[in-house]
C-alpha cells in the first residue's frame, strides 16, 4: 500500500480487470477520486457491526451460529495453531508488527517495518491485519501474494514451503504447525464465521 496515488491509478487503468470493475461500480475509469471512495469502502469492511456468526455465538445469542467445524476451527485458532498470539482483540489484531517469515532478502525483498524504523529487529515485520470480514477481502498479505484463505492456511501450516530461508521469523512460527487436512478445513471455516451477516445481504 506504500504507493503514490498517481501510480496506483495508473496500475488500475493498466489492469483490464480493475478497469471493468471500476466502470461497473463508478461508471468511469479508475481516477484519484473514485479510488479514494473504493479504499474507504474497503476500510469499512475491516470494522464489524457485530452481526457475524462468531459474535452471535460468543454473545450467547445463537448457540447454532457456529457449525461444529467452525467451533473446532476456533479452538485451533486460540490454541494449537497460535493464531490468537498475534490476531487478538475485538478485530483480531493487536496492532503489533510481527514477522511471519515472508522476507528472505533474495526473492522476497520487502523489509516491512524496518524501512520506517531502520531497526534490525523490525526486518520483515508487517502490521498484523484484523480478520473481520476476511473472507470478502482476497487477495491476502501486504503484497496480495496469497489468493485464497485456503492458501493462507497452507502458508501457516508450513511457511517453509513458500519461503525456504526466512529472515528474522517470529519464534512462535519457527516450528511448522503441519496441520491435517481437516484442521485446515476447520480453520478456513472458522475464518468465514467472521463475516458480518449484513455484508452477505448486501451482496
Ligand atoms: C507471529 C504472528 C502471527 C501469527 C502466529 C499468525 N499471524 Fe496471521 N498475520 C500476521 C501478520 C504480520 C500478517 C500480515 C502479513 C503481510 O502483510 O504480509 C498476517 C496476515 C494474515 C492473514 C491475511 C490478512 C489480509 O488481510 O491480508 C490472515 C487471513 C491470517 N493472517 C490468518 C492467520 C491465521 C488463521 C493464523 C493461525 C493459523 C495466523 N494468522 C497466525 C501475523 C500472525
Amino acid at each position: 500500500m506504500n504507493l503514490k496515488i498517481e501510480e496506483a491509478v495508473k496500475r488500475l487503468n493498466d489492469s483490464e480487470l480493475y478497469s471493468i470493475l471500476f466502470l461497473k461500480l463508478y461508471a468511469e475509469e479508475p481516477t484519484k477520486e473514485n479510488l479514494v471512495i473504493a479504499l474507504a469502502e474497503f476500510q469499512r469492511t475491516l470494522e464489524s457491526d457485530g452481526s457475524a456468526p462468531h459474535d452471535k455465538w460468543m454473545n450467547d445469542e445463537d448457540s447454532a451460529a457456529l457449525s461444529i467445524s467452525q467451533q473446532r476451527g476456533r479452538e485451533l485458532f486460540l490454541d494449537k495453531a497460535k493464531c490468537f498470539d498475534c490476531h487478538f482483540g475485538p478485530d483480531f489484531t493487536g496492532d503489533e508488527f510481527r514477522n511471519i517469515g515472508t522476507y528472505d532478502e533474495k526473492q522476497y525483498k520487502d523489509k516491512g517495518r524496518f524501512d520506517e524504523t531502520k531497526d534490525s529487529n523490525d526486518l520483515g515485520k508487517f502490521k498484523v491485519p484484523g480478520l473481520r470480514n476476511i473472507a470478502l477481502t482476497a487477495p491476502y498479505m501486504h503484497d496480495g501474494s496469497l489468493e485464497t484463505l485456503e492458501e493462507v492456511i497452507e502458508y501457516y501450516s508450513d511457511p517453509y514451503m513458500f519461503v525456504e530461508t526466512p529472515i528474522n521469523m517470529d519464534s512462535i512460527m519457527i516450528t511448522p504447525l503441519r496441520l491435517t487436512y481437516h484442521e485446515k478445513e476447520d480453520l478456513v471455516n472458522f475464518l468465514h464465521s467472521l463475516t458480518d451477516e449484513t455484508r452477505y445481504k448486501q451482496r
